[in-house]
């Protein structure tokens, strides 16, 4: 709980327990669940938290506002680790109007069973809510990362809050670089919506933003352009920096002395190498590193006929993330049908902008002199394509 600026205040809480969010995400350092209330003659509270922590923050809500009553609610997401307090907050603040959108309502109504018809303000996309002495103009995003997601923008404090968008893992007491887990959120939660993130950014283009609250992480209010860019980046589909991700699953380490050997010739040529073991490394730190390099290489066992299941896994993972404009190297293993190379690149056939480089390295349960061969030949073909 704590002033940001004049009549704006952090209402939200750290979760330091959780292990996985969305029950599926591992966080390491927690996560923050981020809710503001915003005051001029009229006060909003901005979104909730999680249901663990419905008491805190309604005990937050309670000092900041002191001797006042809140207004109104603001529902800009509806995902339940922001909204699950709403309906309590509702309870015990029967005079606070219900602010969302027509799509809110429906979900409000489908967890709580209620859809506030008599209480509730239903805004537009570009609406504004005169708080008195300033307002909150709604920017609508959605699908960043449901249907029903909205934005506002303060116009007295000049702040965007940016509901789920330029959020990241870990909770706020753990003091971290944002970029890491910030890119492995967007890129595990929002990837697959980079075209409504971009819609988005179209939009607050026109506005003149000096800090941004989002709904996870920290507040972000120094250089800006920064993290605009990354997001500009990462929503466009465009590799943050050159380099090859040599992303792999090993069975009795074959493949893996054939992915060293890769990284060492791409190391010799001058190219940035980074390796990913698949089985041995949680899918969403694979996930953010395959989108933050411009080539990637997949090199895998045959199964079953078939690719070794966790790359057939992180394939699907790209796929449905709309993974493109990258160059792609691939490496098969088998000892007497290798088969992978050709259902990878059939998996990846969808995405636009690949540019596969050969040779298809082939090895033969080990690695020998033709395989190496044709592994100096592949890192001789990815140098140059990063050149190009
Ligand atoms: Fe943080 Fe989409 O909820």
């Amino acid at each position: 709980m704590k002033d940001i600026s004049d009549g704006l205040y952090y209402v939200g809480v750290d979760d330091t327990e959780i292990d996985l969010f969305e029950g599926i995400l591992p966080v390491k350092h927690g996560m923050a669940y981020n809710s503001y209330v915003v005051c001029g003659e009229k006060c909003a509270v901005l979104d909730s938290v999680d249901a663990h922590f419905g008491e805190k923050w309604l005990e937050n809500v309670k000092k900041t506002l002191g001797e006042r009553k809140p207004d109104y609610i603001v529902v800009l997401h509806m995902e339940p680790d922001h909204s699950a307090n709403v309906f309590e907050f509702t309870r015990q603040y029967p005079e606070a109007k219900v602010v969302g959108n027509n799509k809110t309502f429906v979900m409000l109504n489908e967890f709580f069973g209620e859809d506030y018809a008599d209480r509730r303000v239903v805004v537009k996309d570009g609406d504004s809510l005169d708080l008195g002495g300033r307002s909150l103009k709604f920017i609508f995003a959605p699908m960043v990362h449901w249907p029903e997601v909205m934005t506002c923008y303060d116009d007295k404090s000049k702040s965007l809050f940016s509901a789920d968008a330029f959020g990241k893992f870990g909770a706020l007491s753990y003091d971290e670089k944002w970029e890491d887990e910030a890119r492995r959120y967007y890129f595990a939660i929002v990837g697959k919506y980079g075209m409504q993130v971009q819609a988005l950014l179209k939009k607050l283009s026109l506005y003149q933003i000096e800090r941004i609250c989002p709904l996870h992480g920290p507040i972000l209010s120094d250089n800006l352009g920064y993290y605009l860019g990354l997001y500009n980046k990462w929503s466009n589909y465009d590799p943050e920096e050159k380099g090859v991700l040599v992303a792999y699953s090993t069975v009795y380490g074959h493949t893996e002395k054939a992915v060293d050997m890769l990284c060492n010739e791409l190391e010799k040529r001058g190219v940035k190498a980074r390796k990913c073991n698949l089985i041995r490394t949680e899918r969403t730190y694979c996930i953010a590193e395959a989108f933050r390099y411009s080539a990637i290489v997949l090199a895998t066992t045959t199964y079953n006929g078939e690719m070794f299941p966790t790359m057939r896994e992180f394939v699907d993972c790209l796929t449905e993330r709309n993974f493109k404009n990258r160059v792609v190297g691939l490496i098969e293993n088998g000892s007497w049908a290798p088969f992978a190379a050709k259902a990878m690149q059939a998996k990846l056939e969808g995405c636009k902008d690949l540019k596969f480089v050969e040779p298809y390295v082939k090895i033969r349960s080990a690695l020998n002199d033709e395989s190496e061969r044709e592994l100096k030949a592949l890192a001789e073909a990815l140098a140059a394509a990063l050149k190009s």
